[in-house]
């Protein structure tokens, strides 16, 4: 890849819309705070656990990502995690993030919700008045557990709902179709929650359906298996549903074998508003910058796919009329200089 694309895309405003926060904790940070919380880990050091980030599949990682997550305590903790995030972000020219968290990781462990979402939402505000980047957060619910469990989440959330854009589904994603979450989903849709969820990324097209017929959401997170049906990925590309697609994620988790063999310019040819995110940047080998400078390298893309690509993440951002207006043209002088 030369240089000067290399420049562009990696310079270029981005909003990121897939990021799990949790997924964000370095393995040095799961250490500091592990020792400043007092928690045992099952791995001697930093160069161990990291020799533990070899993935048979989604399974394999969430077991290992869960178990980093058991160091978050305080809300200090969470500040801490979020804010080295926001750095990163900023250092990519990320101008908008919305930030998944998983509060059913840490209220199970009887860390209280309150805690879990004030130190994130405080590193989001401390960012946006540093650096002008702007966050909103969405919460996710487990799949692998209750829908009772998720109704009990969102009951814990009221007192917290301005806080919170919307909500998705994540975890363990075959077994747990998105037609398990029908009613919690339907609660939060009464509500004004923003509806987004991981469909398709491990699980067949069929839950990428249910994901937008059922739970009725505006977003599906990863999406990558929708071109194995054509009537599907039509519906996606006519309805301009965004994907937020997260290529290295994909490899490491082995749903494409090599960063060569991801489909993202196939998306892209079919129409569909995909667009490019870290999902676990701590876990899978680098930030949204990484993200784009991978498939860059390893697919015939160009000036006018990392322009697509940016215009999309801004468009599928869940943003008041004015702020994403003003973005999209920040990205359209971008390209014009
Ligand atoms: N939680 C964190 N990362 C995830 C992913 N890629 N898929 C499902 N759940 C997740
Ligand atoms: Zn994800």
């Amino acid at each position: 890849m030369d240089q000067q694309l290399r420049d562009l895309v990696c310079g270029m405003p981005k909003a990121e819309l897939h990021i799990h926060i949790e997924g964000s904790l370095e393995p040095e940070l799961i250490f500091d705070l592990a020792r400043r919380n007092g928690v045992a880990l099952p791995y001697p050091d930093v160069a161990s656990l990291r020799r533990a980030y070899a993935f048979r599949d989604l399974q394999s990682f969430l077991d290992i990502y869960y178990a980093g997550a058991s160091v978050l305590l305080h809300e200090q903790d969470f500040y801490d995690m979020t804010w080295a995030y926001l750095a990163r972000a900023h250092a990519d020219q990320v101008r908008h993030v919305e930030i998944f968290f998983d509060p059913q990781t840490h209220t199970e462990r009887g860390v209280p919700f309150a805690t879990v979402i004030g130190g994130i939402h405080r590193a989001l505000r401390d960012a946006d008045a540093r650096w002008g980047i702007s966050g909103a957060l969405i919460m996710c619910f487990l799949r692998h557990l209750s829908q009772g469990d998720a109704m009990a989440t969102l009951e814990q959330a009221l007192p917290h709902r301005a806080m919170i854009i919307g909500v998705g589904l994540d975890s363990s994603e075959r077994g747990n179709p998105p037609e398990k979450f029908a009613d919690v989903f339907a609660r939060c849709r009464q509500l004004g929650l923003r509806l987004v969820a991981h469909a398709g990324e491990e699980g067949p097209p069929a839950y990428i359906w249910s994901a937008l017929d059922t739970l009725q959401v505006e977003r599906i997170d990863h999406g990558v298996r929708c071109l194995e049906d054509s009537a599907l990925t039509e519906r996606l590309a006519r309805s301009a549903t965004p994907l937020t697609v997260c290529p290295l994620s994909n490899v490491k988790l082995r749903v494409f074998d090599r960063i060569g063999d991801h489909n993202l310019l196939a998306l892209l040819e079919a129409g569909i508003a995909a667009t490019v995110n870290s999902d676990d940047p701590a876990y899978f080998g680098g930030y949204i910058n990484d993200n784009f400078v991978a498939v860059f390298e390893a697919l015939p893309l160009g000036r006018e796919h990392a322009r697509a690509l940016a215009m999309n993440s801004f468009n599928a951002a869940f943003l008041p009329a004015g702020k994403k207006q003003a973005l999209l043209s920040e990205v359209q002088a971008y390209f014009a200089a």
